[in-house]
């Protein structure tokens, strides 16, 4: 065992002086600095002014026991360690000792064996304590690093969603600029495209889950944006179970789902009548997550050619193949019906 530390410094608790002096010269011989108390008095007012490194009390003292001593400090919510000194015969002692919160006993018998168990113990106690004391340290400084990991991070999504927000709204803008009726409907959607990305920036700003985001709110915030652009004779409805999912999936269901009630919105009541359109997030089979994108329209073939630029449909595309999920267009009595299944966990780590 390496030597302790030169700072070490211990309180010893003795009415017997002759024997404080001898302790003080052998432990000042390996580096541990001895503070002799010889009564409850002193070592009360020691141990209230002074930090040590280990407490040693002998049990019979002017006044009371060390005992006493060592309850008081427990119950102070001293954690120093304690190693109490009991007379060869007494076991009892050195059990209530144990249960008043000594750490270790030693038991006084001839100097020549007491002394070595005694600095033993001591710097066992010691070790321990920087043991402990280096670990709260370093947990302390984890937890501390975390915190501040996660508020920076929180902090960018919140940037991400404004930055984003005012791309939206100069589109807006560009959009109000515009004379022709065809870019200010491509402006719109690209707007909706945006906003499905911004939207996810904000549940993880608001959410503080690392990287994960419960779709179900996601997609709820990312549609109340819609709602403001859709015809007031649409009604939409939103229905979702709590599905977490990682950030970057969320961002592409995001996008499908703006695809397809952009899609309805544009095609599924052509003389302006409205409807009916749902979304809906579900459990599927096997674990997977379900979603439901539904109207109750003129209705679509999954053939239909696209009548704008065919973007809509690669992208979705593109994202559902990202997902590793599948897009079903079943057949349906009326309107359009869109069937997404994913996978709720990527099989890949990253
Ligand atoms: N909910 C719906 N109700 C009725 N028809 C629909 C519906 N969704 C799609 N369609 C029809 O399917 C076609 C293809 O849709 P798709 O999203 O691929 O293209 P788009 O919306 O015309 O163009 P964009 O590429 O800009 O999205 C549309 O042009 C429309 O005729
Ligand atoms: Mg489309």
């Amino acid at each position: 065992m390496s030597d302790a530390p030169t700072r070490s410094r211990i309180l010893y608790i003795d009415d017997d002086p002759v024997l404080a002096r001898l302790i003080q010269k052998a432990l000042a011989r390996v580096g541990i600095e001895v503070v002799h108390a010889p009564d409850a008095t002193e070592a009360d007012r020691l141990l209230l002014g002074e930090k040590f490194s280990a407490v040693v009390l002998d049990h019979y003292l002017p006044s009371g026991t060390g005992i006493d001593i060592l309850a008081r400090m427990r119950a102070a919510g001293s954690k120093v360690p304690a190693i109490y000194v009991t007379g060869s015969s007494e076991a009892t002692v050195a059990v209530a000792a144990l249960k008043a919160g000594a750490d270790d006993y030693v038991i006084k018998s001839a100097t020549e064996e007491f002394l070595p168990l005694l600095e033993r113990s001591i710097r066992q106690a010691i070790v321990k304590l920087e043991l402990e004391e280096a670990r709260d340290r370093a947990d302390a400084e984890t937890h501390a690093a975390r915190a501040r990991a996660e508020m920076l991070l929180s902090e960018v999504h919140h940037r991400v969603a404004n930055s984003l927000a005012m791309v939206q709204s100069l589109l807006r803008l560009q959009a109000q600029a515009s004379a022709s009726e065809e870019v200010r409907t491509a402006l719109a959607e690209a707007q909706g495209r945006i906003g499905a990305v911004a939207a996810v920036h904000r549940s993880l700003y608001l959410g503080n889950e690392g990287r994960q985001v419960e779709l179900g709110t996601y997609l709820r915030t990312m549609l109340s944006d819609f709602t403001a652009t859709l015809p007031s004779e649409v009604r939409l409805e939103v229905a979702t179970v709590p599905v977490h999912i990682g950030a970057d999936r969320a961002v592409c269901l995001g996008v499908v789902v703006s695809e397809l009630v952009t899609n309805a919105a544009k095609y599924a009541w052509p003389g302006g009548t409205g409807g009916r359109l749902s979304v809906t997030l579900a459990e599927g089979r096997d674990g997977k997550g379900r979603l439901v994108v539904a109207d109750d329209g003129i209705g679509s073939s999954p053939l239909s050619e696209s009548r704008g630029t065919g973007l809509g449909r690669r992208l979705m595309r593109a994202m559902v193949d990202q997902l590793g999920g599948t897009v079903e267009q079943p057949d349906t009595a009326r309107g359009t019906t869109v069937v997404i299944e994913f996978e709720t966990e990527c099989e890949t780590v990253g």
